[in-house]
């Protein structure tokens, strides 16, 4: 009777185990998978015609001024339209453009297109017909600047050589992109391994105890004479009723109730005023993820003062046409622009930032004299299609970066005596606070 009885028990008992054992395998081998479709994708033969085909213009693609200059024109005139890839986002993607085209045609093109299709060119003509004769906008550049941004499209291509180039399903190439996403993508597949495995480890060890000592609770019955005592402790009911009675617990719970309850008033209590993650709706659906992200237009194209002055300003319509009147013109967002100029009224955007008015904050001090990047107090908002408030934007936010940011003293004459003589008086840094940036006056009226 009571083998039979063990028999079962321990049958089901590694019925359970195989079953866990078994799903887990499969989950792991679902891990696997992935991770060899996402290796598959690289395919280190494109990369080496490429890089054969990425100099053969003569262009001065080593010269790392020439290329820097061509990168800054390329981004803040030919980014909105062209990739330097394969892409076409409004033209076509300048991938290859030295090869296939001759460096006096692209000069001439590049300052003025329309007059090259008028003068009948057969080339000009085939690309304008081919991209559905929109007009390029014609460019007042010098020949070296051209040639620049001619160069750093070369070195562009040499660069994109160079980097293990993954294709996606499409076909399409994303350069460098797939090896980082998939390093942290195995880093969070570990991870999710190793939590499956202990909660699968905890489960096995509760269910082994439960399966003991209801084992040896069957066998002391069932075996042995016992008494009265050994009868109850064998066999004893978990009473909830005296766990409820006892007055250590009910005081434990108390306790708990009303911490929590203090935590949450304090939380609520500090943050009045404060509106971290604020995130309100705008009038018209403008992404920064598009624009600052996928188009890489600078911050300050837009925010035309954030270098120079105080405020880093919100651009008029009339930036936004810079573009648009070219770009995108039936959609009902780029219409509300239109209607937006004809009524001769500003886009009525929703601030996210909010200082209250009793304290000053300058951003030209912060971005040009201090260096800070804009994504250090606003996040990563080349990610966001819409914008929220990143840092809480209290005193203490503002204090505690002062105390910690060492001042950019060097080859500045004026900090001279201050550093020196903060240098006799104390060991740590120059930071912002020892330059009197924790001072009351400095941040309020
Ligand atoms: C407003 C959009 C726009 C901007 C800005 C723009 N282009 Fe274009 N570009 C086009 C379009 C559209 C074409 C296709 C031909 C056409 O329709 O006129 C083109 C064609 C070209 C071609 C010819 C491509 C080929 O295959 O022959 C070159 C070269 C070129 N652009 C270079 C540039 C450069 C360099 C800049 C920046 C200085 C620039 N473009 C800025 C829209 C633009
Ligand atoms: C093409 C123009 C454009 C570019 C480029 C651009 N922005 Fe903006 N930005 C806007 C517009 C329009 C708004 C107002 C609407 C909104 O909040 O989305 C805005 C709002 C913001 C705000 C919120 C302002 C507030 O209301 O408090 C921040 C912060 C910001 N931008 C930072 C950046 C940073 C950082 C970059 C560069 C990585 C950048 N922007 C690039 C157009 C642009
Ligand atoms: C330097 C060029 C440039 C400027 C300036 C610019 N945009 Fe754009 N915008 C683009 C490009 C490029 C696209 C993407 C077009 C595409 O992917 O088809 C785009 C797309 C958009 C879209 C999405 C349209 C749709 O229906 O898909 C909106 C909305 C938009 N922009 C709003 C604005 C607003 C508002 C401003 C002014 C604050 C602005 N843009 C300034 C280049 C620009
Ligand atoms: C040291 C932190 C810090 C840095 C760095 C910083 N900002 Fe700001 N930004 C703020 C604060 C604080 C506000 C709110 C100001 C207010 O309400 O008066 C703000 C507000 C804004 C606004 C709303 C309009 C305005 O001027 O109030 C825009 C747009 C903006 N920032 C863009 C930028 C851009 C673009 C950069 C980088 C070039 C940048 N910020 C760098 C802290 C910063
Ligand atoms: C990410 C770090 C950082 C944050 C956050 C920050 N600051 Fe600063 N701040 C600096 C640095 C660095 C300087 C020094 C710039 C320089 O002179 O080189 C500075 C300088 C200043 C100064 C000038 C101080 C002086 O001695 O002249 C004022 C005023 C100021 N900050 C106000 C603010 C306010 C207000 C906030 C919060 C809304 C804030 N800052 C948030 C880094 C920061
Ligand atoms: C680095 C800049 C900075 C310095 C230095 C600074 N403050 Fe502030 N202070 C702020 C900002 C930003 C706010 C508004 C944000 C907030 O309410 O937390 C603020 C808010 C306040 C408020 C209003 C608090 C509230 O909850 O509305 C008081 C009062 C205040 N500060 C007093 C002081 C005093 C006193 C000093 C000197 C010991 C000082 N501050 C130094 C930046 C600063």
């Amino acid at each position: 009777m009571i083998s039979c009885i063990v028999k079962t028990k321990i049958k089901v008992f590694l019925a359970f185990l195989i079953a866990l054992v078994v799903s887990f395998g499969a989950y792991a081998q679902g891990e696997s998978e992935q991770a060899e479709v996402s290796q598959k994708g690289v395919t280190p033969g494109a990369t080496e015609g490429a890089a054969a085909a990425a100099n053969t213009s003569g262009l001065p693609i080593d010269d790392q001024a020439v290329v820097t200059a061509g990168d800054a024109l390329f981004k803040n005139n030919c980014a909105v339209c062209h990739s330097a890839g394969s892409d076409v986002i409004v033209g076509p993607g300048l991938a290859g453009i030295n090869e296939r085209r001759s460096h006096d045609w692209l000069i001439r093109w590049i300052k003025n297109s329309q007059a090259l299709i008028q003068a009948g060119d057969p080339e000009a003509v085939a690309v304008y017909n081919e991209y559905n004769k929109q007009a390029m906008p014609s460019f007042n550049f010098t020949d070296e600047e051209i040639t620049a941004i001619l160069t750093y499209i070369a070195s562009a291509e040499a660069e994109v050589a160079a980097v293990p180039t993954t294709v996606g399903s499409d076909g399409s190439q994303t350069p460098g992109e797939g090896v980082g996403t998939d390093a942290i993508g195995a880093v969070g597949g570990y991870l999710d391994i190793i939590l499956v495995v202990l909660i699968v480890v905890l489960i096995v060890l509760v269910v082994t105890l439960l399966l003991i000592t209801s084992l040896l609770k069957n066998y002391l019955n069932a075996n042995r004479k016992l008494n009265e005592y050994d009868n109850e402790v064998v066999n004893q009911r978990f009473d909830f009723s005296k766990i409820y009675k006892s007055k250590a617990v009910r005081t434990l719970v108390v306790l708990i109730f009303v911490v929590v309850l203090l935590d949450l008033t304090l939380d609520t209590a500090m943050g009045i005023g404060i509106q971290q993650g604020y995130q309100p709706r705008q009038p018209i659906a403008f992404s920064h993820k598009l624009h600052a992200g996928e188009h890489q237009i600078n911050c300050n194209y837009c925010h035309t003062t954030v270098y120079k002055s105080k405020s880093a300003s919100i651009p008029s319509a009339n930036i936004c046409m810079n573009c648009h009147s070219q770009i995108q013109t039936e959609s009902p967002e780029i219409q509300k622009i239109y209607r937006a100029i004809e009524r001769n009224r500003p886009i009525e955007w929703v601030r996210v930032h909010n200082l209250p008015d009793l304290a000053y904050f300058n951003h030209s001090q912060h971005t040009q004299v201090g260096g800070i990047e804009c994504q250090t107090c606003h996040g990563p908002i080349q990610e966001m299609d819409v914008v929220y408030q990143y840092s809480p934007l209290t005193m203490g936010w503002c204090i505690d970066c002062h105390r910690e940011t060492p001042l950019n003293t060097e080859g500045n004459g004026y900090y001279d005596n201050l550093v020196e003589l903060h240098e006799a008086t104390s060991k740590g840094a120059f930071t912002v606070s020892s330059n009197g940036g924790t001072e009351c006056y400095k941040c309020h009226y």
